[in-house]
């Protein structure tokens, strides 16, 4: 993929990158993206059904399952070439610090060795006492039964952002001060149609970044990006690792 002048100079010239990333960035590992058709036994349910407050409190059993499900879907890819590439791009020799954001819940960005990673939408792996009992450690196997708080007795969840839900406040808060602080913005892989994440490219921009947009269709951003790789993640990563490297 060749990478436009005006982009290869910005990586050479960057001292601060911000990594937005969203689905699209793991499709090439093989995990089905949210909006994707759901397999199996879980065919006939709609994620927006299941990643809800309501949802588990009307049937934590069910929720539980469908996590413990999306949990070993994750656990069984690894991460792919686009991941690496931005690990790579971190330990450049001299080269710009790198902050990825990212709405996955499926932690490969940090499997792949990222060091500074915002889980924007939460993680697949943390868990927290649905009363509100603070962080909760579940090491070992796969529990496919519900948890409960040792606590307080309250169940078990996963410690994702549901639908409905706000986002942890100094996540958001470290997102968006990295945004604002840096100088070369990338947007890879999300379709751009979820707040706050998707409010960020515009923080950057207004504070001077340059905005590039990786993602093989169009997105709400497009309009408004400096420059756009049409491409997957896996091929367009690698080449602008190469670009920072000239
Ligand atoms: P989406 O599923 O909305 O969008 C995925 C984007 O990735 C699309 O724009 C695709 O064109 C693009 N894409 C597909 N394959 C790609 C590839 N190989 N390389 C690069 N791009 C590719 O996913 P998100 O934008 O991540 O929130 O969705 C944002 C949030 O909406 C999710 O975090 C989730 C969901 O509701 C919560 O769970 C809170």
């Amino acid at each position: 993929m060749t990478i436009p002048e005006v982009v290869s100079r910005a990586l050479v010239d960057a001292k601060r990158i911000v990594v937005l990333t969203g689905a699209g960035v793991s499709a090439e590992s093989g995990v089905p993206t949210f909006r994707d058709a759901q397999t199996g036994l879980w065919a006939r349910f709609r994620p927006e059904d299941l990643a809800t407050p309501e949802a588990f409190a009307r049937d934590p059993e069910l929720v539980w399952r469908w996590y413990a499900w999306r949990r070993g879907l994750v656990r069984a890819v690894q991460p792919n070439a686009g991941h690496f590439a931005l690990v790579e791009m971190e330990r450049l020799p001299g080269g710009p610090s790198v902050t990825v954001i990212t709405q996955n819940v499926d932690g490969l960005h940090a499997r792949a060795g990222s060091r500074d990673v915002v889980d924007l939408h939460g993680s697949l792996f943390r868990f927290k006492c649905a009363g509100g009992c603070g962080p909760v450690d579940l090491d070992g196997p796969e529990r496919e039964e519900l948890p409960a708080c040792l606590r307080c007795g309250a169940p078990v969840r996963p410690d994702i952002v549901w639908f409905g839900e706000a986002l942890v406040w100094e996540d958001l808060e470290r997102a968006e001060a990295a945004s604002e602080a840096c100088d070369l913005f990338l947007s890879i892989g999300t379709s751009g149609l979820v707040h706050p994440a998707a409010g960020l490219p515009r923080l950057a921009k207004a504070a001077g970044a340059m905005v590039v947009e990786v993602n093989p269709t169009e997105t709400p951003l497009s309009a408004r990006a400096d420059a756009i790789l049409r491409g997957p993640a896996g091929k367009a990563l690698p080449a602008l690792l190469a670009a920072c490297r000239r």
